[in-house]
């Protein structure tokens, strides 16, 4: 497997590759792997003759009071395990060279980034886009795998490769879960004992809610109030970011569920924000 940090070298490498006629599928993260990490390298290695996973903590997509600075790495730990899933290359770029000083282009799909993560991240996906798309033009992949908790990203960048006639397929990957219900997240690291311990009431309160809207309940803002008050009870060290109900492609809210909706969910616990969703078919 070899680690690249260089975007030419990259972008070299993988025009052989294309010349070559082989395909590449792409996993971008941001490092300190989980199960949930490798599950999508699972998910892309039969896909593609050339597997690619980024690790990149892009700094433009963290607003100034994010933990940019304190998000965990360990490269060695990662390649280690990207190894075993017999990843091909290693992208991990300095920042310094994924932007140049007078960096000056964004992309951004501001439609769908208004609710969830868009309303209390501002900015946070201009630069998920900016920094996805830039990957896209270095390793022009056939297929790249993304995680489904972070369904409002997926969404987004499903729109930007659909309206921006990239030649790439996306596909959303599951979300993997500890045993106990918790979804996995790089973040949790930062949660203390007690506060993993209560961290599983956030997709249990979710599975609540899903069932009140499957048993016939169709007004979002009583389904909404019953999550609230199931997380003040079970996740009183919790603070609700969001709770929301929305169309699962246009990510706009919902006032009456009559099809397909997706609850979507940020509780900070402590030091971490934990995002969760789940998807309702009525
Ligand atoms: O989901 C992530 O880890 C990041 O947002 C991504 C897609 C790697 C872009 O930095």
């Amino acid at each position: 497997m070899n680690i690249i940090t260089d975007p030419r070298e990259l972008q070299k490498q993988c025009l052989t590759w294309r010349s070559e006629g082989l395909t590449i599928g792409l996993v971008p993260t941001m490092g300190y792997f989980h199960e949930g990490h490798l599950a999508l390298m699972d998910r892309a290695r039969p896909l593609c003759d050339k597997l690619i996973v980024t690790l990149f903590v892009n700094p433009t997509q963290f607003g100034e009071n994010e933990d940019l600075n304190k998000y965990p790495h360990d490269l060695d730990g990662d390649s280690a395990k990207a190894q075993s899933r017999e990843t091909d290359l290693i992208f991990a770029p300095e920042s310094s060279a994924m932007y140049e000083e007078d960096h000056a282009t964004r992309v951004d799909v501001p439609e769908l980034g208004k609710h969830l993560c868009g309303a209390s991240r501002s900015g946070h996906f201009k630069g998920v886009c900016t920094v996805v798309t830039k990957l896209f033009m270095l390793t022009q992949p056939d297929v790249a795998v993304f995680g489904r908790k972070d369904w409002q990203q997926l969404a987004i960048i499903k729109r930007m490769v659909r309206d921006l006639n990239i030649p790439v397929q996306i596909i959303g990957h599951e979300i993997i879960r500890e045993s106990d219900g918790l979804a996995l997240s790089s973040r949790n690291a930062y949660l203390t004992e007690k506060e993993r311990a209560a961290a599983p009431s956030i997709r249990k309160g979710l599975v609540k809610m899903a069932e009140m809207v499957k048993n016939g309940e169709r007004n979002a803002e009583v389904a909404k109030a019953f999550l609230h008050n199931e997380y003040a009870s079970t996740l009183p060290m919790g603070t609700v970011d969001y709770i929301e109900l929305v169309d699962p492609d246009a990510i706009e809210p919902i006032e009456i569920i009559t099809g397909s909706t997706l609850a979507a969910v940020a509780v900070r616990i402590g030091k971490a924000r934990l995002i969760d969703n789940i998807l309702i078919e009525v």
